[in-house]
């Protein structure tokens, strides 16, 4: 039998570590983490939309479903620092489009919303559209999405990245997630312009690693590594990330490749054992 209190596996790196507990979250975040002592949360609930997950049912009745990530929220708030950012991607069903920002708005009761970043998982540009753009030589279609079969709902190419803070007032890295400016006339013309690096606004598009089998992704709905890994970065200096619903260990991942210190929480073994895989 797993004893809770101590955790289920530890993985160092480099001067930090990854911390796995096999253990319901919100109790996780209750009694594992010290108040204010994380400086990001980046998660991805489940989305209550029936996806089969091996350990949890994600079919509630909608009031519970928002209650409890209510709940979970606001340990998430206890344990965040002053200038902590908690960043929460959800998504929604062609047939409930609400989902993603009926969780928004119980949130907003405990958090201010800072920034609402898109994350895009696939996008088409016609030539014609960008006109005499010198690196666009043709019609681009790129990323994965799920087809969605259906004469009423398009496919699904995109879902939300909540940034929530305490006060809505935290400076951000920007710049760390930057791109380089495409008219290079820009640097040094405006003031704040003195590198070829630009914010690169709250469209991002990261595409879905490819994979081979489903031995590479043993979970059903689980996000990229980029993805914690920016908002991490945009969050800018950070000693600790917290995903209280770790999955097989994406935004672990994210924090070993950026040197920092992650704690995770998860209901499944398997998801976690998959997870310390990645991390070995
Ligand atoms: C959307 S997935 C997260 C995937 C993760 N972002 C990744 O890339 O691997 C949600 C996860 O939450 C887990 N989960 C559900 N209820 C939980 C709870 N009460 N505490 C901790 N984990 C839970 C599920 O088993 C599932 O793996």
């Amino acid at each position: 039998m797993q004893n809770h209190e101590t955790p289920y596996r530890v993985i160092p790196y480099g001067s930090s570590a990854a911390t796995f507990y096999l253990k319901d979250c919100l109790a996780g975040l209750n009694e594992n983490l010290e108040e204010k002592s994380v400086d990001v949360v980046v998660t991805s609930p489940p989305y209550n939309i029936g996806i089969n997950y091996s350990r949890y049912r994600d079919s509630l009745p909608r009031q519970e479903y928002l209650a409890w990530l209510e709940d979970i929220g606001q340990s998430v708030k206890r344990v965040l620092a002053e200038d902590g950012s908690f960043f929460l991607n959800v998504g929604n069903k062609p047939k409930d489009q609400w989902i993603a920002w009926d969780v928004a708005c119980v949130l907003r009761r405990h958090f201010v919303l800072q920034n609402v970043i898109h994350w895009v998982k696939s996008i088409a540009i016609s030539k014609k559209d960008v006109g005499n753009y010198p690196n666009i030589a043709g019609d681009i279609a790129v990323g994965h999405f799920k087809p969605i079969v259906s004469s009423r709902f398009l496919n699904d190419c995109q879902e939300y990245i909540f940034h929530f803070t305490k006060n809505g007032d935290v400076r951000l890295d920007k710049l760390a997630v930057g791109i380089p400016y495409q008219d290079k006339t820009n640097i040094g013309r405006w003031k704040a312009a003195k590198e070829d690096r630009r914010d690169r606004g709250n469209t991002w598009f990261i595409p879905y690693e490819t994979v081979r089998s489903r031995k590479d992704r043993p979970h059903p709905a689980t996000f990229p590594v980029m993805l914690p890994e920016m908002c991490i970065k945009l969050h800018g200096k950070a000693r600790l990330a917290v995903d209280p619903f770790a999955g097989i260990g994406s935004t672990a991942v994210a924090c070993r490749n950026l040197g920092i210190a992650f704690v995770g929480f998860e209901i499944d073994r398997e998801y976690l054992d998959a997870a310390i895989l990645r991390l070995l």
